[in-house]
């Protein structure tokens, strides 16, 4: 076996994004380029030698002709170890638990998340550190820049390795040891949760239905919910992954799990529903007839949190992306934990995870977690709805209600126009921007804007700030209209706009949250002509 030095012009475009490098899957497969990518992942973290890595995706189009490559170029850049997840799988959640737990230097995960995948959908490419999180800004930085001087990559000359067979096999001076990759994670949650009164609430007759979208936690929710709880056989649908999905989008939202939807608002759906996303770290929840907002799910949940064994000694603290609703600071206030408000994006909760400042967190975008992995986990979410509900003994609405009379509601709704034209997006921001200096002086239609800016973090624990994370403004109301780029895109760009109202309540808690926040999108269109400046007549996509 010999070691293949190849020289490369380097690429430009490989900046990794809110959630590592995501690019058409076609681009993906060009000549050089994922290697060139794994070369950079490979001299930004210092070389490979002597290192172990975890291995792993969602099983989307390129990831088993992509995994060859990475084990390839691992052992010729003198990796020790590799501990790839049999047939090339991981969840994300499940991969960042086997970095921590066999401590390794970090991972490669191949995925891009809840984007489609196939040969016309999208792959990526993300690296996570030995924290188990994804690679902090510092690293994806070097990352790019040494994806910008490549000169050469190496790879070994050698056939596949077989990843269907569990075990060890050697290739060159490296090993390569194949897992289960559900196993361990399995593992995990059964010490975190109390499955034997989730098994209970299932024989009480409970009725649940959980959407994989034929990704990748369908393996992992058939095995937890169905083998290890219980829960009757059927509840998980769309439980193979499939290299497109099944031509599904993989994103756990009203809109692209409208199946799920629509037999959880029917009279006699079930009593509890989730969908997960394509690699496993995001999730909706549902109740019959109810829709819970991720803004408000981590809310219920930290409010809820020690009714679950794992989380019985309480929070040290609890985290949210700044466009996430702030109903989860009320019951941080009420428990007097501290709370944190961080940019998009998960990387920025780990040093909060692993400093202790944080144990729960959670993002808008269907995203929360805890201390127990350091990326989001989607069946992790719906096994702490799963307890709360074991142990209330309560429907989700009347959970839902319940929070709402006690801590005020905060109406959220996210609204995304898609692949907008590069300049037109810019043109929305810029304009904006230039406003916020006069805003944050005014009155708008009777409210007074307490605070217009470019969100700007400073890390509590290292002090590092990070600028230009999303346009805000925050009425005296506590109402905030948010405005942002997206970050995981790989058509055009993307804006995201964030829309939020509070009421304290105790009248006027069970509208229809578009409805309550007409006035607010009314307001929002007035000041940044999104629709008149783009021609749109509405967002693509309302969350
Ligand atoms: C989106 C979400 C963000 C999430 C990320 C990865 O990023 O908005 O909250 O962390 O996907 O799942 P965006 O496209 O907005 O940059
Ligand atoms: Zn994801």
């Amino acid at each position: 076996m010999t070691v293949q030095t190849v020289a490369v012009e380097p690429f430009d475009d490989q900046k990794p994004g809110t959630s590592g490098l995501r690019k058409k899957t076609r681009a993906f497969r060009r000549p050089h380029y994922l290697e060139c990518f794994v070369q950079a992942i490979f001299d930004a973290i210092g070389g490979a030698s002597g290192k172990t890595f975890v291995l792993g995706g969602d099983g989307r189009a390129f990831s088993p002709e992509a995994a060859q490559v990475i084990l390839r170029m691992a052992a010729a850049n003198g990796a020790a170890r590799v501990i790839v997840g049999q047939g090339a799988l991981l969840s994300t959640p499940a991969a960042s638990h086997l970095i921590r737990k066999r401590g390794t230097d970090g991972g490669i995960i191949l995925s891009a998340s809840h984007n489609p995948g196939g040969e016309d959908g999208d792959f990526g490419v993300k690296f996570n550190t030995a924290t188990g999180g994804p690679a902090p800004e510092p690293v994806t930085e070097r990352i790019y820049a040494a994806s910008r001087d490549l000169t050469d990559y190496r790879i070994m000359q050698t056939g596949d390795a077989d990843l269907a067979r569990l075990g060890t096999q050697a290739m060159g001076d490296m090993l390569i040891e194949v897992v289960d990759p559900v196993a361990d994670y399995a593992d995990l949650m059964e010490n975190l949760f109390d499955f034997r009164a989730i098994s209970a609430l299932f024989q009480s007759g409970f009725r649940m239905r959980f959407d994989a979208m034929n990704a990748i936690t369908g393996p992992y929710a058939t095995e937890v919910l169905e083998r290890r709880i219980g829960a009757p056989a059927g509840t998980v649908i769309r439980a193979v992954p499939l290299p497109d999905f099944g031509g599904a989008h993989p994103d756990p939202n009203p809109t692209w799990a409208d199946t799920l939807m629509a037999e959880m608002m029917a009279p006699d759906g079930p009593d509890f529903g989730a969908a997960s996303d394509g690699d496993g770290d995001r999730n909706m929840i549902l109740g019959r007839g109810v829709y819970v907002s991720p803004s408000d799910s981590i809310a219920v949940l930290a409010a809820n949190a020690t009714l679950v064994p794992a989380y019985a000694a309480g929070l040290a603290g609890v985290a949210r992306s700044m466009p996430t609703s702030a109903a989860l600071d009320r019951v941080a206030a009420a428990l007097d934990i501290e709370c944190h408000e961080t940019p998009t994006g998960w990387k920025f909760f780990s040093q909060l995870l692993d400093a202790n400042r944080a144990t729960l967190c959670g993002e808008e975008s269907f995203g929360t977690g805890s201390n127990h992995v350091r990326e989001k986990d989607g069946l992790w979410a719906v096994l702490m709805w799963l307890n709360i509900l074991a142990e209330r003994k309560e429907s989700v609405r009347e959970i839902l209600e319940g929070h709402w009379r006690r801590f005020g509601r905060n109406y959220y709704s996210r609204h995304d126009y898609e692949a907008l034209d590069a300049a037109v997006a810019e043109r929305v921001v810029a304009g904006l921007r230039e406003r916020l200096p006069t805003l944050a002086v005014q009155a708008i239609d009777g409210r007074t804007v307490v605070l217009a800016d470019d969100f700007a973090y400073t890390d509590p624990v290292d002090g590092s700030v990070t600028p230009g994370q999303g346009l805000r403004i925050v009425f005296g109301d506590g109402a905030r209209i948010i405005l942002r780029k997206s970050g995981t895109g790989t058509e055009g760009a993307t804006l995201r706009l964030y829309l939020e109202r509070i009421v304290a309540g105790p009248d006027g808690l069970t509208e229809d949250a578009q409805e309550a926040l007409a006035g607010i999108v009314a307001l929002a269109e007035d000041l940044l002509r999104i629709k008149a400046l783009s021609g749109r007549t509405g967002p693509d996509v309302i969350t």
